[in-house]
């Protein structure tokens, strides 16, 4: 049996919310719909393939599989096609439970500004799948435990500064880490594999969110990927009550001890409301730091590629050298490429809480709302690198007026890691390329042509 959902729902109101100008004659309209078959073309080349993958933890087969295909691609393309024929939409699907598409930039900007009322991000089928492991996160929160729980991450993640508070003390972390992985590769020929890039990057997460003591706690990780692998079926499977409970626990006892130099420190001296629940956030961060180590070896890939940007960013490690935590823009921009090429959140999930007026029509209350990144990511009939490795694309900060760019979401729900994960990951990727020759011997990628998705559980490197 399924577990109930543990917070409340967001509430069903029935007021319509003005949050787009509708033409007079379209208040009373509903939106358009697609027909039965075109709801299951959308179903299985766009929904499919992303569920099969798993949307909180990956299928290394699934991924491979995907990657061989070209599935990725063909749900960029059946959105195209879907949009060539509805225009700005949003476009309702033909399913008993409501459910909308987005197809405008627009209306993608100002979904994402108009959260969490009327479109909360804590979306049903993203509280099924969350609350295997993270029941009270802020991301599935409403109302003021929303606020609050909100406010906290953003605080401790430093959500408005690029240079995190604390850097200083979590650069130690990154380099002995990258040190330690370079000296294995070395043992091994030189060969560096995805999942030894990826134990060591999980070494620092473990040491920048919890302390230096937990640098080998391998176990930590492990518990909470098997609660993620839970969490990928969602309703489908029984919450593991006692492995959540134990995850809890391990938590607690990382926030009593508070290592100095660990976010958990940081969290000790924070003044908490009632309803902030400070352990229950940090699930969704040990998380979401596994698809920042996919793009940082995603992005070591595309730098190997593209030896013009490597010597630049090689050039930028080399001029601020001397900074304790450096901005390493290059860096933070072939992640983030790496981010928009290969969206680690391809769909980000909105449910509104009452109707919504669009320009044609009326949105019901209750509908679950997609907004595919990668339909806007690569989408080549508006931007001309949709399918290149532009890291000059982020030299300056993207606004509202710019066609939507979503690797970390946008508006008020914006992940307030995103500048934590820039800063680990540019640093890490610096260790690396200013220490080493990268070639990438796994795929060959071609510049201007980059495939739907890169495999990277299949990627391999050879460091000279
Ligand atoms: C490459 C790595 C990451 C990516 C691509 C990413 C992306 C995202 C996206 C797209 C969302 C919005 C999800 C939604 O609206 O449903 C989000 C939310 C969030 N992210 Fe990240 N994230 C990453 C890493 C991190 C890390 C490492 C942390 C913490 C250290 C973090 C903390 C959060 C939190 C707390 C939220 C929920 C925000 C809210 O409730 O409003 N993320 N992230």
């Amino acid at each position: 049996m399924s577990e109930p959902l543990p917070d409340k729902a967001p509430p069903a109101r029935r007021r319509v919310e003005s949050v787009f100008s509708a033409e007079p004659d379209a208040r009373q309209n509903p939106l358009p719909r697609a027909n039965p078959l075109e709801t299951l073309q959308i179903l299985r080349d766009v929904e499919l393939p992303m569920i099969a993958k798993g949307p909180i933890i990956r299928r290394p087969k699934v991924v491979g599989l995907v990657e061989r295909t070209g599935f990725e691609a063909r749900a960029v393309r059946r959105m195209q096609t879907i949009a060539g024929r509805y225009g700005s939409g949003p476009l309702m699907l033909s399913l008993p439970k409501n459910m909308a598409t987005v197809l405008d930039p627009e209306h993608v900007h100002r979904i994402l500004d108009a959260s969490p009322e009327p479109f909360a991000p804590a979306e049903t089928l993203k509280r099924h799948a969350l609350k295997h492991f993270e029941p009270k996160v802020a991301l599935i929160s409403h109302d003021e435990e929303r606020t609050q729980r909100r406010r906290m991450n953003e605080s401790a993640l430093d959500n408005n500064h690029p240079i995190h508070r604390m850097a200083e003390t979590f650069m130690p972390a990154v380099r002995e880490e990258a040190e330690a992985l370079l000296r294995d590769v070395d043992a091994q020929g030189g060969t560096l594999k995805y999942m030894d890039l990826l134990d060591a990057w999980f070494r620092v997460v473990r040491r920048v969110v919890l302390g230096d003591s937990y640098r080998d706690d391998k176990q930590l990780t492990e518990l909470i990927e098997k609660l993620r692998a839970d969490g990928n079926w969602a309703f489908l499977k029984p919450v593991d009550k006692s492995g959540r409970q134990d995850l809890l626990d391990q938590l607690h006892a990382a926030l009593d001890k508070g290592e100095p130099g660990s976010i958990a420190a940081f969290m000790r001296d924070m003044d908490f409301g009632s309803e902030d629940q400070p352990a229950e956030q940090i699930p969704q961060w040990l998380f979401a730091f596994d698809p920042a180590g996919m793009a940082t070896a995603r992005a070591l890939a595309l730098l190997a590629e593209h030896p013009q940007e490597m010597a630049k960013a090689r050039k930028q490690i080399a001029a601020e050298g001397d900074e304790t935590a450096p901005m390493l823009q290059q860096l933070r921009g072939s992640v983030l490429e790496s981010l928009r090429l290969w969206a680690t959140t391809p769909m980000i999930l909105r449910e509104t809480t009452q109707e919504v007026e669009f320009e044609h029509g009326v949105m019901p209350a209750g509908t679950t709302v997609l907004i595919f990144a990668p339909f806007f990511h690569r989408d080549d009939r508006n931007l001309d690198f949709a399918h290149s490795f532009s890291p000059e694309i982020w030299e300056e900060p993207r606004t509202r007026d710019d066609w939507p760019l979503l690797p970390f979401s946008g508006g008020t729900g914006i992940c307030p890691g995103r500048h934590l994960v820039l800063l680990l990951t540019s640093s890490f990727l610096a260790e690396i390329i200013s220490a080493k020759d990268v070639s990438l011997t796994s795929h060959d990628l071609e510049p201007g042509n980059l495939p739907g998705l890169l495999n990277n559980f299949a990627l391999e490197f050879q460091l000279t």
